[in-house]
C-alpha cells in the first residue's frame, strides 16, 4: 500500500511546495498586528495533536464524549440516511478514531483522511489499515482551511460524504464558516454528496469555562505549545514560561476565545523582525463559536445544503447533522 504515500508526497510537493514560506509570512503578519493573533492550525504539531487527544479525555471537555455518544446511539439511523457506497472524506482526521468508529455502520467504499499534521496522520493510517484491510485508505496531508483542492483520484469519486466532526466548524467565524460550507458543497460535485457535521451548542458559561480551562492544565499546555511550534517554523524565541493560557466567553459573539497573555513585558524576535508585548497583552489563538440548533440549520441552508437530519444528546449539549447538497 506504499503507493498511497508516494501519491501523497508527490501531491504535496506539487501543490504545496511553498507551505513553509506561506506559514512564515502568515505568522509574521499575525504577530505584527496591533492585536496579535495566530491561526489555530499552529496548535497541531506532533505534540499538539497528542495534547488535543488528552483534552478529549478530560471530564470537563464534554464535546468529544458527547459527540461519540450521539454517533454510537444513532449509528443505525445515521447509516440509513447516509446510504451505502460512500467515499468518506475526513477533514481534520487526526488519529482517525472518530471515522473508524463509524466504519462498521457506514461501511464506506473508500476512506480519505485529510490532516495538516502529516506524520501523525500517516502513523494513524498505518494502524487503521491493519484493522480494516478491506477499506482502501488514501491519506492526504494539507491545510484544507485555505482550499479544498483534493487529489484528482478523490475528486472524481461519486457519493462523497464529507465528515467534519469535533465542532471544528465553530473555529471559523460565521462568515468563514459560510465560505467553508460553500467550498464543501462545490467539492461534493454535481452528482450530489453530503456533509456529516458535529457542532457544539450554546450552553451555560460555567460549563464552557471549565471545558476550555481544565483543572489539570492540559488545555493550557495545548494553547502554550503553539509557541514552541511557532519557534520552530519561524525561528522565533518565545519563552513558554513568559505566557499564560486564558479562555473567556464572549457572549455578544457567542464564542469562547482562547488567548495567550504575557506574564511580564516580553520582546519576541525572529529573523528579520521583533514584537514587544507589555505584561498582560495577549495573542488571540482561537475562537470556538457556539451555535443554536436554528443558527446551524440556517447556516447549512444558506450555503448549499438542503435536506438535513439532526441528532442530539439528552441535555442538548451537542448536535450532529447530516445535510445533503442541493
Ligand atoms: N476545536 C476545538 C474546540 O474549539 C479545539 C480546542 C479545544 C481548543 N480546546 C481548546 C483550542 C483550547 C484552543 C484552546 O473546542
Amino acid at each position: 500500500m506504499s503507493h498511497d504515500i508516494v501519491d501523497f508526497e508527490t501531491y504535496r510537493t506539487e501543490k504545496f511546495g511553498s507551505d513553509r514560506e506561506t506559514a512564515r509570512l502568515e505568522l509574521i503578519n499575525g504577530l505584527s498586528r496591533p492585536k496579535a493573533r495566530i491561526a489555530p492550525k499552529y496548535f497541531y504539531d506532533a505534540l499538539g495533536s497528542k495534547l488535543f487527544e488528552a483534552i478529549c479525555q478530560l471530564d470537563e471537555y464534554y464535546l468529544t464524549r458527547t459527540e461519540v455518544a450521539i454517533f454510537a446511539d444513532h449509528a443505525a439511523e445515521i447509516a440509513e440516511v447516509v446510504g451505502p457506497g460512500t467515499t468518506l472524506i475526513d477533514l481534520g482526521a487526526g488519529n482517525c478514531e472518530k471515522a473508524a468508529r463509524l466504519f462498521p455502520a457506514l461501511q464506506p467504499n473508500h476512506y480519505v483522511p485529510v490532516d495538516i499534521s502529516v506524520e501523525f496522520l500517516l502513523r494513524a493510517v498505518e494502524a487503521l489499515r491493519k484493522s480494516y484491510p478491506q477499506i482502501p485508505i488514501h491519506p492526504v496531508g494539507f491545510d484544507f482551511s485555505e482550499s479544498l483542492a483534493l487529489p484528482a483520484m478523490v475528486r472524481k469519486r461519486s457519493k462523497k460524504l464529507f465528515f467534519y466532526p469535533g465542532s471544528s466548524l465553530g473555529n471559523f467565524s460565521p462568515l468563514q464558516a459560510a465560505q467553508f460550507l460553500t467550498r464543501i458543497r462545490a467539492a461534493c460535485g454535481e452528482r450530489g454528496g453530503a456533509l456529516l457535521l458535529g457542532i457544539d451548542l450554546v450552553k451555560p458559561v460555567e460549563v464552557l469555562d471549565a471545558a476550555y480551562d481544565d483543572a489539570l492544565g492540559v488545555t493550557a499546555a495545548f494553547n502554550l505549545n503553539a509557541l514552541r511550534h511557532i519557534n520552530r517554523l519561524l525561528g522565533s524565541d518565545f519563552s513558554v514560561r513568559d505566557w499564560q493560557h486564558k479562555a473567556v466567553f464572549n457572549a455578544a459573539q457567542s464564542r469562547m476565545e482562547m488567548h495567550l497573555h504575557a506574564r511580564r513585558d516580553v520582546t519576541v524576535t525572529w529573523p528579520g523582525g521583533a514584537r514587544e508585548f507589555s505584561a498582560g497583552e495577549g495573542i488571540h489563538t482561537e475562537n470556538s463559536y457556539k451555535y443554536s440548533r436554528r443558527a446551524i440549520l440556517d447556516l447549512l441552508q444558506r450555503n448549499g445544503f438542503g435536506e438535513t437530519s439532526c441528532w442530539s444528546d439528552a441535555e442538548s449539549r451537542y448536535l450532529v447533522c447530516h445535510a445533503r447538497t442541493i
